[in-house]
């Protein structure tokens, strides 16, 4: 029956790990998904996730079905974090917030959500680059796809301009695709003033925002101060989109826990949202897994826990910040010619090198330096031991 199906391509990130893990060099470094380790390269559970674990054990709590949308205070939390406290559609109840599968489920259910509903311009215009994964997943929901520029090669920096220019051709009603902090591919963000203008653009041009947000706290070390875009384009009257992951910021990586939040204006508009949202959840997975929600909703709700937990995200976010600067000196140290402060400008988990396709396979062939193929490294990799290794292997590869 099945002869005739042709192999699929591996996944360009999540497959570098199956050629790391058999490779037997005892230097190797993975740096190429972005998953945070400890200095001894090893994944990390945060101390805050220790504790709700111990906690929700000694709940006995049992494994019956959770409802299709989430636990309400699973979800209210996840809308609270993201939106703020005291935002307006979280005051008159006018979001609809579902659990879903961690980043990529939520980006799916909203995709999803969106060709079956969506009655403007069909269009997602996404950042130039972007994450590898959002055009795999608009193809899986047929979402035709345009770009719009974001990273300018001469600068190293956020193309505003090129971006502005890009959306302000947009057709009306198409959707815009939006990082709400810690760009992955690029490490750059959008200043303030830069997203009062994508803002402004994308209301006059009757743009559709979508926000991807799966670092919140990974860019600044502070959860807030990483909404303030999707908070802004809430005061500014938008009606957005959010995609929220909890693989990183909890480190609940493989426990697959997300939201996706519609912001739909009215109360009823939402029940009607919320209604939708639910039949496609139950076709698909039919309902969320109970487990992760557990934890993240014991830190979000217990405020001993949240604000250990907010110190947890601030440790990871600052040692992150370390690396950049260690090996960006370590770089510079060896008598590198190239400029190097782009490794300590950009925020968040990844660092866009500026390799060339040739320099990542020498890294990765030569020196068993796992990274993608767009010369994309996560940093969260990178530790006080292999920092010197990675240093001297990216300096030969550009000298
Ligand atoms: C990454 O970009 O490395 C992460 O978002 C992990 C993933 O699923 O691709």
């Amino acid at each position: 029956w099945w002869g005739h199906v042709p192999a699929g391509a591996p996944d360009v990130i999540l497959g570098i790990r199956d050629t790391y893990l058999k490779d037997p060099h005892p230097k190797k470094v993975n740096l190429g998904v972005g998953a945070y380790r400890d200095d001894d390269g090893k994944p990390f559970v945060l101390p805050s996730v220790r504790r709700a674990e111990e906690i929700i054990y000694e709940k006995c709590l049992n494994h019956e079905y959770g409802p299709i949308s989430g636990e309400p205070p699973f979800t209210e939390a996840c809308a609270k974090l993201a939106f703020g406290e005291k935002s307006k559609p979280l005051c008159e109840k006018t979001n609809a917030t579902v659990q879903a599968l961690s980043g990529t489920g939520a980006l799916r259910l909203g995709f999803e959500f969106i060709s079956r509903h969506y009655n403007k311009t069909r269009e997602i215009w996404l950042p130039k680059p972007t994450w590898f994964n959002h055009p795999q997943i608009c193809d899986a929901v047929c979402l035709p796809m345009k770009s719009y520029r974001y990273f300018a090669p001469k600068t190293l920096g956020f193309d505003v301009d090129g971006a502005v220019e890009d959306l302000s051709k947009a057709p009306e009603g198409a959707i815009v695709l939006l990082h709400a902090c810690a760009h992955n591919p690029t490490g750059i963000d959008p200043k303030k003033h830069e997203w009062e203008r994508l803002s402004k653009v994308i209301k006059e041009r009757k743009l559709f925002p979508f926000f991807d947000m799966a670092y919140q706290g990974f860019a600044t070390g502070d959860v807030d101060n990483d909404a303030l875009a999707v908070r802004m384009f809430v005061d500014h009257g938008h009606e957005v989109m959010v995609a929220q992951s909890f693989a990183k910021n909890m480190g609940l990586y493989g426990e697959r826990v997300g939201a996706l939040t519609i912001l739909c204006g009215d109360p009823e508009t939402t029940a009607r949202v919320m209604s939708q949202l639910k039949v496609i959840i139950r076709t698909i997975y039919s309902n969320p897994s109970i487990n992760g929600s557990r934890i993240v909703q014991e830190i979000l709700t217990s405020p001993e826990l949240m604000k250990q937990w907010l110190g947890d995200v601030k440790s990871m976010a600052d040692r992150v910040i370390s690396m950049r600067k260690m090996l960006r000196s370590a770089i510079e140290a060896a008598g590198n010619k190239r400029t190097w402060n782009h490794i300590t400008d950009q925020i968040g988990m990844f660092c866009y090198t500026g390799l060339n396709p040739e320099q990542v396979e020498r890294l990765i062939k030569e020196f068993h330096i796992y990274l993608t193929k767009d010369g994309r490294i996560s940093v969260a990799g990178i530790t006080t031991k292999n920092v010197g290794y990675v240093a001297e292997c990216m300096h030969k590869v550009t000298s």
